[in-house]
């Protein structure tokens, strides 16, 4: 294992993400990403083999796993910490569709076979080499298999990123969390935003989620431009990004002014920026990728949700539109 993912480890392994602790009140934000794809698009995720990369303490995974009986699910992670609140969380609930297994991404994972379905949420913006993460997890893709990601962004980080230089400078030493988590304190720093918008008043909990916000050795911040130069050389064939979180509020991800879609959630409506008939005849000019790098300044996403599809999976669901209107082919 590189240096660099060591560390990432050794500081999860201190602070398990999101909590060491099982009993804290469910996380239904994957669950609720699965169900609103499904709705959206007619996806159906019954009798489908999903795995999901860096669970963490698996506090979301075993919501979706609680909610989806039908579907089994594959959890990984480096952190063993982790690991072992993820099943007894579980145990707890009962659950027979979930297995866990300690692996690092970035290495060989093919024993654990092939997925309809891969998530990584919140991890591969952590690895010593993001690029390579992708590959792999690309490769355990059955041939029309679906791939979602969460990446943190850039535009959207800056006031983070602006503390967290803070925090480090005075700190001194990287990994010392014990004194950060005191200088983040003194600092006012301990707001949150989405993402780590949890019941936060569980002390654990919360220093947890700040070492993750304020402390982490290693992170990647991206731009949609740098989200297109991620997937390209993956092997991966389409990808979109699906949603976008900015400041304390998520969105489905849209370039086209008042596009339709059959789901009553907050989109990003491009046609609020477009309040002239020039802004609109200029908007109407720009191809996709520049469409997305207007859409990174105007809404400042801290995150991206990233869906990537094989051989025209979601070009051939019923409600595929709004993702295949605004997906793009990889390069190879
Ligand atoms: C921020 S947490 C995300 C947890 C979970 N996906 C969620 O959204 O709640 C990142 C997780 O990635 C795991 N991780 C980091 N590097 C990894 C690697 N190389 N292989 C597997 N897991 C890794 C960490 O141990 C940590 O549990």
């Amino acid at each position: 294992m590189d240096a660099l993912t060591n560390q990432v480890k050794s500081m999860y392994e201190q602070y398990p993400y999101p909590s060491k602790d099982a009993g804290i009140p469910r996380l239904a934000e994957l669950y609720n990403l699965l169900q609103l794809f499904a709705r959206e698009t007619g996806f159906d995720f019954k009798d489908k083999r999903i795995l999901d990369a860096g669970t963490g303490t698996g506090h979301r995974l075993v919501e979706a796993a609680r909610s989806m009986p039908e579907t089994n699910f594959v959890a990984i992670d480096i952190t063993e910490a982790s690991l072992q609140t993820a099943r007894s969380l579980a145990d707890s609930r009962g659950l027979t569709n979930v297995e866990f297994h300690a692996r690092d991404i970035l290495t060989d994972t093919s024993d654990l076979g092939q997925f309809d379905v891969v998530m990584c949420m919140g991890v591969l913006h952590h690895l010593a080499n993001p690029e390579d993460g992708l590959k792999n997890l690309t490769a355990r893709l059955k041939d029309k298999g679906l791939l979602f990601l969460y990446l943190y962004g850039e535009v959207g980080g800056r006031e983070r990123m602006r503390r967290k230089t803070i925090v480090s400078l005075l700190n001194k030493s990287s990994d010392n969390f014990e004194q950060g988590l005191q200088l983040i304190k003194d600092l006012k720093f301990d707001t949150f935003e989405y993402g780590w918008n949890l019941p936060v008043d569980d002390v654990q909990l919360r220093d947890g989620l700040l070492v993750d916000a304020y402390l982490h050795v290693n992170e990647k911040l991206y731009t949609s431009e740098s989200i297109i130069n991620l997937v390209n050389g993956s092997g991966l064939q389409k990808a979109a990004l699906y949603g976008i979180t900015t400041g304390q509020c998520g969105y489905l991800y849209d370039t086209t002014p008042n596009g339709t879609c059959s789901l009553r959630v907050p989109k990003t409506e491009v046609s609020t920026w477009l309040s002239s008939d020039l802004l609109k005849a200029q908007f109407e000019k720009l191809n996709l990728r520049e469409r997305m790098q207007l859409m990174d300044l105007w809404f400042e996403p801290n995150g991206y949700t990233v869906v990537a599809w094989q051989d025209n999976l979601i070009d051939e669901l019923p409600g595929g539109d709004r993702l295949t209107r605004n997906g793009f082919k990889v390069e190879r």
